[in-house]
């Protein structure tokens, strides 16, 4: 006769329940969701996180098939019952999956509700997520009794004065007074009034800030610690951190009037000196550690970064592509802010320009083209005719536009987009189209050298998780046609915007997170592409060929 075996279940929040076990032995963590206790499964119930812990408090389950006694901590997801039992679910497994959607970024994860640090309702209950990018800099404040965003603030990264790029400041860090006025410069000039910004909007004030989160790249964090980045320019570029650590506010010195001095500061863990917390953070936040296809996260900014995930397995990568993506360096390259085109399509019989100014500002009056422009320049230049395939302008596709697009100097031709009162006219060179596609082979061929480092193709890929402000703007299927996301199809890519904000988040308000992000190191092979077989050629091929079938560049 067969014998009805009940679950007592207790959940932290003290209401507990008892189930009935169905005949059918599913997983205790699909049992508990079909009763109304969805478990933080965060790596899809692949027994991969600690996200499904519970505790067994009195019988017998059999986990991975193995029968484990109570007391016992169980993960759900891998446990079947089959013998009356009783279970207590902690707060933290039990999931909270309300999207946190910001203005730039999403958290593609669930995640439980344990945050980092301890909070008192009404009182020290507030903290704060922050991304130190090279360029930009954002700060969110989270309420930390219900995990909420509650304001948000951004702005350009003080330190752009001394060098846009991390390799420019790395340098000027050799001057001792220059790390100092460096580290003020994203200290004091740039958090602490950002903080300011979100604790107004926030209505809260810094007295009630029980600690932070902080991700960026590994030279900005050790800009911000005032640690030397020095060694981060010269082989074998070995940072002087990477693993997580916290420091307090008084330690940077970040100050707001009511901060306690001892407020913690939780930098991320990075995975290496040119991938640093700001990837893990990406990593964690697109959730490509737990798709079940091979994935692919590529975080175009100052430079391109480039993780692949394949069969559990992770390669990583970082390409010196210069930031000819965020305009710089580029004859009228701005980065995407108000004024900047954003977007713009070219054809040729009959001519035709389309063009999207960021801010409605007239074309005329723009202040220059932002990358996703000079991505839709190349795709579009090239497939109407205008741009050869080494990247020069076609002569005779050339003195066929329109003569006010007609733009010579010193025997370089250039496309003028529109002419500019007292300003450059707005125009892209063949200087620009050769720097671009430098850019985009170093990306587009270090993506290449993962692929083939794992042995898979970029078909296989079930999904390219495109991180960064650039890919906001940015136009897929010309990414995609200039080679830049080589071989993919456009249902593949995902733009997931600023996961590094969105991963400080994440271990601000799921503290687990953490300790993977931690362990991260040790599971990403990094692939040095100058040391790879065969990059330099794919590099070289890169502005000459197709890149896996698509039009040449
Ligand atoms: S969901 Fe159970 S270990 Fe990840």
């Amino acid at each position: 006769m067969s014998h009805a075996t009940n679950l007592q279940v207790e959940p932290e929040d003290g209401t507990s329940r008892e189930i009935l076990l169905p005949s059918n032995r599913q997983s205790l963590a699909d049992l508990l969701a079909a009763h109304g206790l969805p478990l933080n499964a965060r790596c899809g119930q692949r027994g991969l996180c600690r996200g499904c812990e519970v505790e067994l408090r009195s019988g017998t389950a059999m986990v991975d098939g193995k029968p484990v006694a109570a007391p016992a901590v169980i993960k759900a997801c891998r446990a079947r019952l089959e013998s009356d039992a009783a279970i207590f679910v902690p707060a933290r497994s039990r999931i909270e999956h309300r999207p946190q959607v910001g203005e730039t970024f999403e958290i593609a994860v669930p995640y439980a509700h344990q945050p980092l640090f301890p909070f008192v309702s009404g009182g020290r209950d507030t903290a704060l997520a922050v991304d130190v990018g090279t360029t930009t800099v954002v700060v969110l404040l989270v309420d930390l009794t219900t995990g909420e965003v509650l304001s948000r603030a951004g702005a350009f990264n003080e330190q752009i004065r001394f060098g846009d790029n991390v390799v420019t400041r790395i340098e000027a860090a050799r001057n001792a007074e220059t790390l100092v006025a460096m580290q003020r410069a994203i200290v004091t000039e740039t958090i602490q009034p950002l903080l300011a910004q979100a604790c107004e909007r926030a209505g809260r004030g810094p007295e009630r800030i029980a600690g932070g989160a902080i991700a960026g790249n590994t030279a900005m964090l050790h800009l911000l610690v005032g640690a030397d980045p020095t060694p981060l320019g010269i082989a074998p570029f070995t940072p002087r951190f990477i693993q997580g650590r916290q420091v307090s506010v008084a330690d940077i010195p970040l100050q707001a009037e009511g901060l306690a001095p001892e407020t913690p500061l939780q930098l991320l863990p990075g995975i290496a000196a040119y991938l640093g917390a700001d990837i893990t953070a990406g990593v964690f936040a697109s959730g490509m550690v737990f798709d079940e296809r091979p994935s692919l996260l590529v975080d175009i900014g100052t430079n391109g970064e480039i993780v692949l995930q394949a069969d559990g397995k992770l390669f990583g990568c970082a390409t010196a592509a210069g930031p000819a993506f965020e305009g710089s360096g580029l004859r009228c390259g701005t980065r995407a802010r108000e004024g900047a085109v954003s977007d713009l399509n070219l054809k040729l019989n009959p001519f035709a320009l389309e063009t999207e100014v960021i801010g409605d500002v007239p074309l005329a009056r723009a202040n220059g083209l932002c990358g996703s422009a000079y991505v839709d320049f190349l795709a579009t230049a090239r497939s109407s005719g205008l741009l050869g395939v080494t990247g020069r302008f076609e002569a005779g596709a050339w003195e066929a536009l329109p003569e006010q697009c007609r733009f010579l100097h010193e025997g370089r031709r250039a496309f003028r987009l529109a002419a500019r009162n007292g300003a450059d006219d707005l125009r892209v060179s063949e200087v620009d189209v050769a720097l671009l596609l430098q850019a985009k082979a170093a990306i587009g061929a270090g993506v290449e050298v993962l692929l083939a480092a794992a042995g898979i193709r970029a078909a296989e890929l079930g999904r390219v998780y495109l991180a960064g402000g650039f890919g906001m703007h940015l136009n897929v299927a010309h990414a995609i046609a200039i080679g830049l996301l080589p071989g993919f199809r456009e249902e593949q890519v995902r733009v997931v915007g600023n996961t590094s904000l969105a991963g400080a988040l994440l271990a601000l308000v799921d503290r687990t997170t953490l300790d993977e992000m931690e362990a991260l190191r040790e599971q990403v092979s990094v692939i040095e592409l100058n040391l790879a077989d065969g990059f330099e050629d794919r590099y070289i091929e890169h502005p000459r060929g197709p890149a896996a079938g698509t039009p040449a560049l």
